[in-house]
Parts: structure tokens; sequence; C-alpha cells
């Protein structure tokens, strides 16, 4: 792991390639010899300030949904957020969380890292290598679920850092092409909540509150 002093205060969290299988070894391996490395794309984009409009008032339904989920589902608790960017999403949770951690690459995580806490921390990794040594209460996915090589794989890899309560938070861009991957995931995961919301702009996104099957999770007492 590479990173700033807020980065490396974080202790939690492993990015081990060694670990990954051959081919995707060697398949990681090829693409940055060829320079078409995802990873320098997005550190490019942040370096530029291409992902700042990210904290714009018209963004702000989706991130303040999810913050809200965390204030009423699982108040004080543990979160981890994959793909957190500069931390938007973390600034509107303003106290709802107990502990936050946010990981991203390189670039995102730098600036991020300003806001770092003891409580708030941030860590270069790739979610697609992510292995983390502790269990989380929410897992929060906002608008970075694409980005997962294998999306129904990886989710069942990330339950393994959810507590036997916890719950997921998914964000998704309205987009036609996002509904087969809302069609898996409905398949697997109980909906707590879903909120479609669309902006002044005509932008759409749709959150979930999910729960992994057997998950002990109890919902706070609804009025019928
Ligand atoms: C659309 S942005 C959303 C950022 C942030 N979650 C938010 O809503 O403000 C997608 C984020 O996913 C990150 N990302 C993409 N692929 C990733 C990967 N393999 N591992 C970690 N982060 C990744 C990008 O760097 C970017 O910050």
């Amino acid at each position: 792991m590479t990173g700033t002093d807020s980065t490396t205060r974080v202790d939690s969290i492993r990015t081990d390639p060694a670990a990954l299988p051959l081919g995707a070894r060697l398949t990681r391996g090829v693409r940055r010899m060829l320079g078409v490395d995802r990873e320098r794309r997005w550190n490019a984009e942040y370096a530029k300030g291409g992902w700042e409009w990210l904290r714009n008032l018209d963004e702000l339904a989706h991130h303040c949904v999810l913050a809200g989920y965390v204030a009423y589902l699982k108040p004080g608790s543990a979160v981890l957020d994959v793909g957190c960017g500069e931390g938007v999403f973390q600034e509107q949770l303003r106290g709802a969380a107990g502990r936050y951690l946010g990981f991203d690459f390189e670039e995102p995580v730098r600036k991020a890292s300003r806001k770092a806490t003891e409580t708030i921390r941030f860590a270069v990794a790739d979610m697609n290598e992510f292995v983390a040594d502790e269990q989380f209460d929410v897992i929060v996915f906002n608008e970075s679920i694409y980005y997962l090589h294998d999306l129904m794989a990886g989710l069942l890899r990330y339950e393994q850092f959810l507590k036997p309560d916890g719950i997921l938070l998914i964000s998704m861009h309205g987009k036609e092409r996002n509904e087969p991957l809302w069609a898996q995931i409905d398949a697997r995961y109980s909906v707590l909540d879903a909120v479609t919301m669309v902006n002044r702009k005509g932008v759409k996104w749709t959150t979930k509150a999910l729960v992994p099957p057997g998950g002990a999770f109890e919902m706070p007492q609804q009025v019928p």
C-alpha cells in the first residue's frame, strides 16, 4: 500500500497482488505494461480536478439518502466506503458513523486524506483486491459498484467483511444498462428500502439498503 501519513495509519487494509490467481496477476501486469491501466486514468482525472463536480448540489441527493440510511439503520456504526473518491459521502455522514474507512486509488485518497482523523480513515486499494481484517456494520458502494470485475463474485467477497447483522448500501445511476445489475443484486439480497430520485437536470439514481441472505439485521420498529 502506498500513501500519505493519513493513509499509512490505516492498518486494516491489504492489497496483496500475490494472493490473486495467476490469470488475474498476468492481466494486471499486461494492462500496466501497455499503459491502459484504468487506475492511471482515474488518478490523472482526479489530479486535474475532473471529479470535483461530485460535490455539486445536484449530486447531493444520493450521498444524502445513503448517509440517511446509516443514521437511521446503523447509527454510530463502522462504515466501509468502497471507491470513496474524495470522500464526498463521508462529508454527508455528518457524524452518523462511529468509524469510517474509505478506500480508492491514490490520487482521490491523497485529496480525501486531509479529512482523516482517528475515526475517519482513508486508504489506497483496488476494490477487486481489497482484503480487510476487520468487519464492518455497513459497506457502501456509492456509484462505484460498476468497477467490480465480476459483480456477484465481488459482492460475495465483500460479504465476508460485513458483520452478521451488517447491511449493504448501493447507489447506481439510473441508466438502463444498470438494470441488469440491480436484477442480479435483488435476486440475492433482501431490500430494506429503495429510493429512486431525479434531480432538476433529470439525472436519476437509485439507492438501496440491503441485507445478505441469513443476515441478522433487525429493522427498527415500523408503524403499520
Ligand atoms: C463515479 S466515482 C464515485 C466516487 C464516490 N463514491 C462518490 O460517489 O463521490 C467512482 C469511483 O470509483 C473509483 N474506482 C474505480 N475503480 C476502482 C477500483 N478498482 N478500486 C477502487 N476504486 C475504484 C474511482 O477512482 C472513483 O473514485
